[in-house]
């Protein structure tokens, strides 16, 4: 199924409806190009994982104007996005990057891209290529939904994701959309993503978080 499809909209609307389905969603993207300032290396090789429309690819590049991008998206319509937003600035790989070939790179990152990984197991595989893909002092950046431990804290974020939808939808359409994507997409705990991040062999930070969405910050 295309991204669009997924999220119940039309492809060439993704960039304009995109926050109005996420919140936070451009301090989130904001945050996770911030992050890759930290990075030494001024001219980092990155591969942006489910790319989409090339908004953290963009974000990445303006804290590492001479950042080097490849993207990697299964979506072809959405690649052809990037690639008209980042003007020559990225190479897009059509793929599945749950078994493309990562390469040797300085910056890993993925924004409300690896929700889509089904299990615990599979995430960790993702973690663990990543890291193996990584130069030392490299970093893992990834910014989603990373849900509370408590169950109450849960029930708080959700009722704040609904708010926001329904400032722009109607209460049964926001409600739907929350349904048909709990369907499809598999949100973590915190606590769980930063374990399986360790596991592979990172030293995890936090860069941002609001809410159940955070940026997830993974060294080597
Ligand atoms: C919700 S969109 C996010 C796009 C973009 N990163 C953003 O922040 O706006 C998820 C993207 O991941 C891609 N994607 C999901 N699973 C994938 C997979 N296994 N391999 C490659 N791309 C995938 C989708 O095609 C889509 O473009």
């Amino acid at each position: 199924m295309g991204a669009a499809t997924h999220l119940g909209i039309k492809l060439t609307e993704y960039d304009g409806v995109i926050r109005t389905l996420i919140p936070h969603y451009k301090e989130l993207i904001a945050a996770a190009g911030t992050a890759v300032g930290a990075l030494a290396r001024t001219a980092p090789a990155v591969v942006d994982l489910g790319t989409g429309s090339g908004a953290l690819a963009q974000a990445i590049l303006k804290a590492r104007p001479r950042a080097r991008l490849i993207g990697i998206d299964e979506d072809p319509g959405m690649l052809a996005m990037a690639e008209k937003r980042l003007r020559g600035r990225i190479q897009a790989i059509e793929g599945n990057f749950e078994d493309t070939v990562i390469p040797r790179c300085d910056v890993i990152s993925a924004s409300f891209a690896l929700h889509h990984i089904p299990t615990g197991r599979r995430k960790a595989a993702i973690y663990k290529r990543c890291f193996a893909a990584l130069r030392p002092g490299g970093m893992l950046v990834s910014a989603d939904c990373c849900l509370a431990a408590s169950k109450v804290l849960q029930q708080t974020h959700r009722a704040e994701w609904l708010a926001h939808l329904q400032a722009r939808y109607p209460r049964a359409k926001a409600e739907g959309y929350l349904r048909a994507w709990a369907k499809e997409d598999v949100y973590f705990t915190l606590e769980r993503e930063v374990a399986l991040l360790q596991d592979a062999g990172f030293s995890v930070e936090i860069a941002f978080r609001k809410s159940c969405f955070a940026v997830v910050v993974g060294l080597k």
